[in-house]
């Protein structure tokens, strides 16, 4: 199927952005905040949780860094004034990690001590390999002064079981684990489903064995109901561990795990720069275009 994918991919920019909304808006909340916090609302009445993130990355001014900065700010204050049971998401290129880390942190801190604040989660979102080591290095920095955020960690990577290892040992690791979204290089990937679904348990084993916090970020079924089945066998306790799944995606499944008594919260992503993050999210992976097509015909 990667040559459908990557067809589809080369086909997008033809289509009118109106069509491209057509099929993108069950997975993007809106253009606006207040779009985010109706979406909020219903998810929260539904009993699941949310993490909210402003789209866009990857920006070419540090002016656009403070503009995010304050787009931040204000999902922050509306968690609080609409008393929204939901936290914050960032990434870290759209708040300046490219253009000067510096003044990425100063932006991340303000963000940070604002959720504090507000009794709020920051977490800061995992891009592609190239900004690994700056974005754990800039966790810890984060982390020393606001134990309230986490960030995340990719199964496919080699490195994640080492990197689990030492946040575990330093005792910051309040981790979303997800397969990983990037193309990366096989010398420092794991490329094969069955081995990224090992390499996923055995991270989520390492959360649960030393007590961290663990958000168990997939759809995959198989690993929920592994997830489901470990929780249950081991005795995790509920305020140890969330599922995290993106809007719009396998709504059964949350349903499953909301009706069940597990704790559950729906990444919502909105903003005016959905177009630009959709056509790169499909670029970066046409197998993401395979499955939004997917998912238009079948409702899981
Ligand atoms: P898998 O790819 O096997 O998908 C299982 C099924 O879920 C598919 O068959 C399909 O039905 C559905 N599905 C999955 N993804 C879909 C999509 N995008 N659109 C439509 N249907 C889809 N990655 C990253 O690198 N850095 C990050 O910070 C994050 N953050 C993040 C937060 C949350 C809450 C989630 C759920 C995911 C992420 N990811 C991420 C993305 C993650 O790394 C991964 O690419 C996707 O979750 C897909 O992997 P699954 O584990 O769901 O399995």
């Amino acid at each position: 199927m990667h040559w459908f994918n990557k067809m589809i991919v080369g086909m997008m920019p033809a289509f009118p952005k109106s069509f491209i909304w057509m099929f993108s808006r069950r997975y993007i909340a809106g253009k606006r905040l207040e779009d985010a916090v109706r979406k909020t609302k219903q998810l929260n009445a539904t009993g699941s949780l949310a993490t909210i993130d402003v789209l866009g990355e990857d920006i070419t001014d540090l002016s656009e860094a403070a503009a995010a900065r304050e787009e931040g700010l204000l999902v922050l204050e509306a968690i609080r004034s609409e008393a929204l049971e939901a936290n914050l998401s960032v990434k870290l290129t759209q708040l300046g990690l490219r253009l000067d880390k510096e003044a990425c942190f100063q932006n991340v801190r303000t963000l940070a001590k604002k959720a504090a604040e507000n009794n709020c989660f920051l977490r800061i979102d995992m891009e592609d390999s190239t900004c690994t080591d700056e974005t754990l290095d800039l966790y810890r920095r984060i982390r020393r002064e606001f134990p309230r955020s986490g960030t995340v960690i990719q199964a496919y990577l080699k490195r994640s079981e080492a990197d689990v290892r030492r946040l575990i040992d330093d005792q910051i690791a309040h981790l979303r684990i997800c397969k990983g979204i990037y193309d990366e290089r096989p010398e420092i990937a794991y490329k094969e489903r069955e081995e990224i679904r090992d390499e996923y348990k055995k991270l989520v084993g390492m959360m649960f064995d030393s007590g961290s916090y663990a958000g168990i970020a997939t759809h995959d079924r198989k690993l929920v109901d592994w997830a489901v089945q470990t929780v249950r066998e081991r005795n995790i306790p509920r305020e140890n561990y969330e599922f995290q799944m993106l809007l719009g995606v396998t709504e059964k499944v949350r349903k499953a795990l909301v009706r069940d008594g597990h704790r559950l919260r729906v990444y919502v992503p909105f903003g005016e720069r959905w177009y630009g993050y959709c056509m790169r999210r499909m670029k970066e992976n046409p197998r993401v275009a395979g499955l939004i097509i997917k998912n238009l015909f079948i409702r899981d």
